[in-house]
């Protein structure tokens, strides 16, 4: 105790030492920050009355959006978990349908599977990158399933089909693409990208989120820019921006005032006085994305030290975005990781364990799932540390 006591102190004494701030503020996980043409933006939207469902700033966000990322086409939506639902659909999972996800993500990559009434099936990930562990993945895959006479993928055990894959690029940090690809490929999966955390993140110089056949990005108030709350939808094909554009805003059929509909639609359309926040805060990310990465240079350079602990790196082939910094315990020590949450939090510094593994949750415990040795044991080891750009001035 008196170990992990001093681990503790020494936490608070690294994040003290390197943030701008006084050392008594409080220190959020990822506060918002709007310091660009927020205001303006927003005030044209209340000034003109244009706030919802029609207005410039949403086809706006959209082409600044797909440059940024160097995507064909982005078509924004009211979240990320509505984007990742309609990107399901739209890459034809279908009811009864398994899913190949990692069991370490936010419930909303399992919560999306559900919705399309398909389940998700979970994998375990690498301890170096915390994405989808493609090499475990293969050997699972060629144990536990089989291509059927109609060329589709089938978990032997079930008998469900296994439609497609969504990586996940945990905190920021880019999952090995390529052999995620590689092992798409020769299991005939679609790939989706959870790319809800890593906006501004390259894997070998290419923003993540556009490898699959869809990628979503996530604007909730705790990301790298926001909308308040907003996700997009990332594609390079024209045919299925379109259908998402269609999907997206209940299906209706263009005329000046005729309400047609051709197919259940959602009404998941960006409002157009959030795309006007993010219109202002895309302008910042560039700057936001600087000051991260200074941010993680300082806690790599105040965590090397410390001993007991390292600090989350960004993988080799990639550049993060350093969304959510993290700090991971030698030891799987759930007491110890307790108390030094305690420490942090009662020192006004905002730390956070990671979340708890999808396949631990009660709706998804009886899931299909791999061993999960590294997803268990990262679980008691991780701390996210306070990660907003305004830490480091
Ligand atoms: C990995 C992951 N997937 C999906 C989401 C869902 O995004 P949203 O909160 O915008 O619905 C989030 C974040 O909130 C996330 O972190």
């Amino acid at each position: 105790m008196q170990e992990t006591q001093s681990l503790g102190s020494a936490v608070v004494d690294v994040i003290r030492q390197l943030s701008e701030k006084k050392n008594d503020a409080v220190l959020p996980l990822h506060e918002p920050e709007f310091s660009g043409n927020e205001w303006l933006y927003v005030k044209e939207c209340l000034d003109t009355g244009w706030v919802s469902s029609a207005g410039r700033f949403v086809d706006r966000l959209e082409g600044e959006l797909a440059s940024f990322t160097n995507s064909a086409h982005a078509v924004a939506v009211v979240n990320g978990t509505a984007a990742l639902h309609i990107a399901l659909l739209l890459s034809g999972v279908k009811p009864d349908d398994e899913v190949i996800v990692p069991s370490l993500s936010f419930v909303a990559t399992a919560n999306a599977i559900m919705y399309c009434q398909a389940t998700p099936h979970f994998v375990d990930v690498s301890s170096t990158n915390l994405g989808l562990d493609a090499v475990r993945l293969n050997d699972y895959l060629e144990e536990i399933s089989k291509i059927g006479t109609d060329g589709k993928l089938y978990n032997r055990i079930s008998g469900k089909r296994i439609s497609a894959i969504v990586p996940m690029h945990t905190f920021g940090h880019p999952v090995d693409m390529d052999a995620v690809l590689e092992v798409a490929e020769r299991f005939n999966l679609i790939v989706i990208e959870d790319a809800a955390e890593s906006l501004g993140s390259y894997y070998k110089g290419k923003s993540t989120g556009t490898f699959g056949l869809f990628g979503i990005v996530s604007f909730n108030g705790n990301k790298i820019m926001t909308t308040g709350g907003g996700g997009a939808i990332l594609t390079q094909s024209k045919e299925l921006a379109a259908m998402a554009k269609h999907v997206t805003t209940t299906a209706k059929l263009p005329h000046k005032w005729s309400f047609d509909h051709d197919i259940v639609g959602y009404n998941y359309r960006m409002p157009n006085i959030n795309a006007a926040l993010g219109c202002a805060q895309l302008e910042l990310v560039p700057g936001f994305l600087a000051r991260k990465r200074l941010l993680a240079e300082k806690y790599s350079k105040g965590f090397q030290e410390i001993k007991g602990l390292s600090f989350l790196e960004e993988p080799a082939y990639a550049s993060s975005n350093y969304w959510l910094n993290a700090i991971i315990l030698d030891d799987e020590d759930v007491l110890a990781r307790d108390e030094i949450l305690r420490i942090t939090n009662e020192a006004g510094i905002l730390t956070r364990p990671v979340w708890t593994p999808l396949h631990q949750l009660p709706m998804y415990s009886n899931c299909p799932r791999m061993d999960l040795p590294i997803t268990e044991s990262l679980h008691n080891k991780i701390i996210n540390l306070p990660s907003g750009p305004s830490i480091v001035g």
